[in-house]
């Protein structure tokens, strides 16, 4: 069976299926202060921390009623809908339906791996579709400390060593997106990179991921930005010695992970790793291209898992929930002591990683990942392996990820990794896909084969504009400020005068006029309108601009008054 077959999604208990209306979820929490701001390079310390992630969000524990089998653990109704793809364990939920595999829950069919009813959101309304769109970019960095090679501007890359972050910074929408300060001071913009998983599922090697790291220059993503090589699930067939170390096939991997994070690190890029908060990992309960692996997880070693991926030298760790939602675990905790094991590895080698949770938005991490965390999921995946891209399910993971109070400098709702490129998606589903991403300030991973991308994707995965509203400073979401019956227009504050990126979206059938009312954004009765896409500006403006936009379609504005 493949992977498409098989496979979850994360949390997301109702309201993510597409049709499904929904009320817009958020959370409420207040958040500390984002952590000071460094741009650039690798080690940085410093940075102030954020902290917070107060409390809120509509909750929907235990998920009744969620339909469509998103993952729904504990819930006291799962039903499988268009979008249960056969399901991953679920645990707890009472008659979860439609999947092939299910733990715990009583008569679990088809759901998806849930664990705990995450919570909320999105919902909305969802749609398919496609657009085109247009920008301005702005450089940043004005303050950028310490590096020895930070460069600001919504294409730098960040320097070698960027250290302090507390007041780096500064442009307009200054980038660089991957300087790290901890997993607690991560001050920088949302990571930018790429990540094996969408297009090479568990079959990856060295060679995998030393062709893809050389496409990765040579495609020109690392000059627009782009920083992170990660390496995703499948490098590790859950193997220790006896003292516990992490062991790896030495056909697939020569000179162990270490050489792979060398030779990242020598194309001036920064190396990403991946495991499990359970015992054994996804690639024990849902083998994609590899025998099952148990033991693929790093229960019962965080520290000295932790410790080695930072020895190794990896800058980014994404840890799964698979071992974790099957054991029933509570994501809060086990994600708090990894965070803590990461903190302390860093503070023994001065290595630090990007801290991403994975645990599909279970347990509302909006409210307690911020605090631990440089990104957290908030839904399941945006697609399975060897599946087709899909708008309905790129629109339900962007509604799922709008947790705008849980978002600051550093700390990133993430709607999953980017399938811009892959096949399924035309350019203009591609440019409305990387446009939502933007809108929301969601951390940019690529998924798609960079050694054969075309010269489209590569306009849109690099457009100097859209990675500028992405990784405005000022961090901050957008949201929704005008909706009539699926015409909707949201709004993102970015750094400067009275500036906007707002993204019309046609969740309808039939191409409509979509109006953007500078009221509405907050804004005078004059402004000037530049379409991002097109890369037009479209000169000044009166109370409002309108546009039509093709069913299921967008258009990307970056609007400033007056
Ligand atoms: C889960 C994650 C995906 C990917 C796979 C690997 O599904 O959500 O992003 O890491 O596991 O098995």
């Amino acid at each position: 069976m493949n992977r498409a077959a098989s496979l979850w999604i994360g949390a997301l208990a109702p309201a993510v299926l597409l049709g499904c209306g929904g009320g817009e979820g958020s959370s409420t929490g207040s958040l500390g202060a984002g952590g000071g701001v460094s741009v650039g390079g690798a080690p940085s310390s410093g940075g102030t921390s954020s902290t917070g992630g107060g409390s809120g969000g509509t909750t929907n524990a235990g998920g009744l009623s969620a339909t469509g089998g998103a993952l729904d653990t504990g819930g006291a109704k799962s039903t499988g809908g268009s979008l249960a793809l056969g399901g991953k364990p679920s645990s707890g939920g009472t008659s979860s339906t439609g999947g092939s595999k299910s733990n715990g829950g009583t008569t679990s069919a088809g759901g998806l791996p849930s664990g705990g009813g995450a919570s909320d959101t999105g919902g909305a309304k969802s749609t398919g579709g496609s657009s085109p769109l247009g920008g301005t970019s702005s450089n940043g960095g004005a303050a950028s400390t310490g590096g020895s090679k930070a460069n600001g501007g919504a294409t730098s890359t960040g320097g070698s060593k960027s250290n302090g972050g507390t007041t780096s910074t500064g442009g307009a929408a200054s980038s660089g997106g991957s300087s790290v300060g901890g997993t607690t001071t991560n001050s920088s913009g949302p990571p930018m990179g790429w990540a094996s998983w969408n297009s090479f599922a568990g079959t990856i090697t060295y060679n995998i991921i030393k062709a893809q790291a050389d496409a990765f220059v040579s495609s020109g993503l690392k000059a627009a930005g782009y920083q992170f090589v990660n390496i995703d699930e499948g490098w590790w067939q859950g193997t220790r010695d006896s003292s516990g170390n992490i062991t790896t096939i030495a056909a697939d991997w020569p000179g162990g992970m270490q050489a792979i994070a060398d030779y990242i690190h020598g194309l001036g890029l920064k190396a990403g790793i991946y495991t499990d908060a359970g015992k054994d990992g996804c690639g024990y309960y849902y083998p994609t291209g590899r025998p099952a692996a148990p033991g693929s997880g790093s229960e019962g070693h965080y520290d000295q898992d932790f410790l080695q991926f930072s020895k190794w030298g990896f800058d980014f760790v994404k840890v799964d929930w698979c071992g974790g939602n099957s054991e029933g675990l509570d994501s809060k905790t086990a994600y708090t002591a990894i965070s803590n094991s990461i903190q302390k590895a860093t503070a023994q080698t001065g290595r630090p990683m990007v801290f991403s949770v994975c645990n599909w938005g279970n347990q509302s991490p909006w409210n307690w990942a911020p605090s631990i965390s440089t990104m957290w999921r908030t839904s399941g995946d945006i697609i399975y392996y060897g599946g087709t891209a899909d708008m309905n399910r790129v629109l339900p993971n962007f509604d799922s990820a709008l947790h705008p109070t849980a978002q600051s400098l550093g700390h990133y709702n993430d709607p999953d990794m980017l399938i811009v490129g892959m096949k399924g998606f035309s350019l203009a589903q591609n440019r409305t896909h990387m446009a939502l991403w933007a809108i929301s300030g969601a951390p940019l991973l690529a998924g798609n084969n960079l050694e054969s991308m075309s010269a489209d994707t590569k306009s849109v995965l690099t457009n100097s504009d859209v990675l500028a509203i992405d990784q405005d400073p000022l961090a901050k979401q957008g949201t929704k400020v005008a909706d009539t019956s699926g015409l909707q227009v949201y709004s993102r504050v970015l750094s400067g005068t009275n500036r906007r990126a707002v993204l019309l979206l046609n969740r309808t059938t039939s191409a409509a006029t979509i109006t953007a009312r500078f009221a509405d954004i907050g804004l005078g009765a004059t402004a000037t309108v530049r379409d991002v896409w097109a890369g037009t500006d479209l000169g000044s403006k009166t109370t409002s601009y309108a546009v039509s936009v093709p069913t299921y379609d967008s258009v990307l504005l970056i609007v400033t008054g007056a």
